[in-house]
């Protein structure tokens, strides 16, 4: 079975290309592509002979409107060359609680996943909630000198290692047609984790718990970033994880 990649020297799309070693191979084939879904260029060859198509492309830019375009034009371009190859499975990671909490990035990844139900061609969508990796940026883009506003919200975020393992074993998976969402296995308030991470990685600044500081713009509530149902739980706690990263670096 051919699938491939679009994203695979990402941070998912990076471990998702790595887990296929140790998984169950018959004539599988997990290829980066090598592709730019923005100009088109080696969309057509790499969509030649493939059955599911894994999509971890990720904006650039984080800036609202550029975000929005980067993920319409990209999920048109590859949707239309996926029709014209006759792919199977559609898969993409999307983000819990995209279409009932705003913000400019959720928006763009609505947009994503309105194309991909447009289109017609079987999918799953992966909803997974903030990645463990994204903490440090979370804490950038809250910091206002050594201070770092979060509001107290449930939080649940997912190591990268398990939203890859996932995203490997869903592609191999028949399409649900659907949305299934991941987390991590632990819940607790936003500043509290974020508070825990910097403390690990002996970052000195001081999280301040704000029921009025937004997350990346946006207003959010006690469940607005964490799933509302049926989630499946990642295995890699905040420990373990940290572990893992100290003992990378
Ligand atoms: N951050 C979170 O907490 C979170 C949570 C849930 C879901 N997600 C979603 O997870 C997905 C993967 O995120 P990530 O953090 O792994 O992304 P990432 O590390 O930023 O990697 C982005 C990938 O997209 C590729 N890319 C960029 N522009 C492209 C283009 N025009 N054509 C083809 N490929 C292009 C990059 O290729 P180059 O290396 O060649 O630039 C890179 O491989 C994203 O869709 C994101 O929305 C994120």
């Amino acid at each position: 079975m051919k699938i491939v990649v679009i994203g695979g020297t990402g941070l998912i799309g990076s471990k998702t290309v790595a887990s296929a070693p140790g998984r169950p191979r018959g004539r599988r084939r997990l290829a980066k592509s090598g592709v730019n879904t923005i100009t088109g260029e080696g969309l057509k060859e790499a969509m030649a002979g493939a059955q599911v198509v894994i999509d971890l492309a990720n904006s650039p830019s984080f800036e609202d409107k550029a975000v929005l375009e980067f993920f319409e034009t990209s999920g048109r371009n590859l949707l239309a060359a996926e029709v014209a190859a006759g792919v199977r499975h559609h898969v993409a990671l999307s983000i819990v609680a995209i279409d009932r909490t705003d913000n400019g990035y959720f928006r763009a990844k609505v947009a994503q996943e309105k194309l991909i139900e447009a289109f017609g061609i079987p999918y799953t969508i992966i909803r997974a909630t903030q990645f463990m990796e994204f903490l440090g940026g979370i804490a950038d883009s809250s910091a206002d000198g050594n201070i770092v506003r979060l509001p107290p919200v449930l939080f649940q975020p997912i190591a990268a290692d398990d939203v890859a393992a996932i995203v490997a074993e869903v592609a191999l998976a028949a399409p649900r047609n659907g949305i299934v969402e991941i987390a991590g296995p632990e819940r607790a308030p936003f500043n509290d984790i974020v508070a825990r991470y910097l403390k690990a990685v002996g970052d000195p600044r001081q999280v301040v718990s704000d029921p009025e500081a937004r997350y990346w713009g946006g207003r959010v509530e006690e469940r607005s970033l964490v799933p509302l149902g049926e989630a499946r739980l990642g295995r890699i706690g905040m420990d373990e994880w940290l572990r893992r990263s100290q003992a990378r670096a």
